[in-house]
């Protein structure tokens, strides 16, 4: 077992049930994991193929170290999937989980990878051969708590009304709502493994950031006992809290500790006011697909910590802003900052 420490997250080799039952492991505020699936992929050192049984009672054990990790108002999001050929996994997990660990399913997120509305799509599938099975197109996002009352920061991730006539009617005090427990959170465009850090199964992420914000705790602690490539640790420093993330693998915890080091060295953090905020959510999350600038704002939009005005902006963002915005460029990113925020926005990366 060893551990690193990259600005405010540490990062940890080993089994993660070793780890987690260390007497003087501290308490955590959010949990967000995505076990391996049990779905015979490819991992370095990780044997994807038990057998169902030994699978479920695996995660059980797994859950039940976290519960005893976990505060007694804390939050743990479980994301889990089935396949066509298992599709009762992750329910006989769940059941499992309320049975035998005693924990409460407070919310049950969808996570929609990709999506159709009419006669458009959105977002990456892999496609299904054969007539029997659909596109699988969504996973499950578990919100697990202790006793079912733990109260969490809705608008952080919220998404203005559509029908801007509910704010007076209903007496809100922004324009801004609960987006409800559906979240579109497409992988982004990738042109090579690499790009996935040569791991087969990561999340974007959105994911563990709107997880953690909607937690709602200031410097939360923040545990992923199966970090792969760290991205819950990214979202963790994105959010502003302290992170803790376990992989049994070496060569995905080198993975973890490279990306992690450059994201904390290279992003900037900001902060926008009200005014600043509003400006952000006109854009039109459709426009995704659309011109490169768009998604650049959908995607900050997306990343905006909605209740405080925190935004991260990656090292990516800082260095396309770099590339793509030259001071006389019509609609360029930076322009548009500095017009919709009404000021000069210090893009360079601290030293
Ligand atoms: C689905 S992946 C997590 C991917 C991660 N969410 C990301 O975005 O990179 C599951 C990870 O669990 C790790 N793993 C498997 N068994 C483990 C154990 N007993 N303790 C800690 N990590 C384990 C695997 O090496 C793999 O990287």
């Amino acid at each position: 077992m060893s551990s690193v420490w990259i600005g405010d997250q540490e990062i940890i080799r080993g089994n993660c049930l070793d780890v987690l039952r260390r007497s003087n492991f501290q308490k955590v505020d959010v949990v967000v994991t995505s076990p391996p699936y049990n779905l015979n992929l490819a991992y370095g050192m990780y044997d994807d193929s038990r057998t169902e049984n030994d699978y479920v009672n695996w995660i059980a054990e797994v859950a039940a170290a976290i519960k005893h990790v976990l505060k007694p108002d804390g939050s743990f999001f479980l994301n889990l999937s089935g396949s066509n050929s298992r599709p009762y996994v992750p329910f006989e997990v769940m059941v499992k989980l309320r049975n035998d660990v005693g924990f409460h399913l407070q919310n049950h997120i969808t996570w929609i990878k990709s999506i159709g509305i009419g006669c458009g799509s959105t977002g990456h599938f892999k496609p299904v051969p054969g007539r029997r099975f659909m596109h699988h197109n969504h996973e499950h996002i578990f919100h697990l708590t202790h006793d079912n009352d733990v109260l969490l920061d809705r608008l952080s991730i919220g998404i203005p009304f559509q029908d801007k006539s509910n704010i007076a009617r209903r007496g809100h005090p922004r324009d801004l709502r609960c987006r409800g427990n559906t979240w579109f959170i497409p992988y982004p465009t990738v042109k090579s493994k690499a790009q996935k850090y040569w791991h087969p199964a990561t999340f974007p992420v959105e994911l563990p950031l709107w997880c953690i914000y909607l937690h709602g705790r200031r410097g939360a602690r923040v545990l992923d006992p199966f970090l792969g490539t760290g991205t819950t640790l990214v979202a963790s420093h994105f959010a502003g809290a302290k992170g803790v993330g376990i992989d049994i693998d070496p060569s995905y915890i080198a993975t973890a500790c490279q990306r992690l080091s450059e994201t904390v060295e290279a992003s900037r953090r900001v902060i926008l006011d009200r005014h600043e905020m509003e400006q952000l959510f006109r854009q039109d999350g459709s426009q995704r697909e659309a011109a490169s600038w768009q998604r650049k704002l959908v995607s900050l939009q997306e990343r905006l910590n909605k209740t405080t005005g925190e935004l991260m902006l990656s090292a990516e963002d800082l260095q396309w802003i770099r590339e793509h915005a030259s001071p006389s460029t019509k609609g360029s990113l930076r322009n548009w900052i500095t017009a919709a925020f009404g000021r000069q926005i210090d893009l360079t990366v601290p030293t």
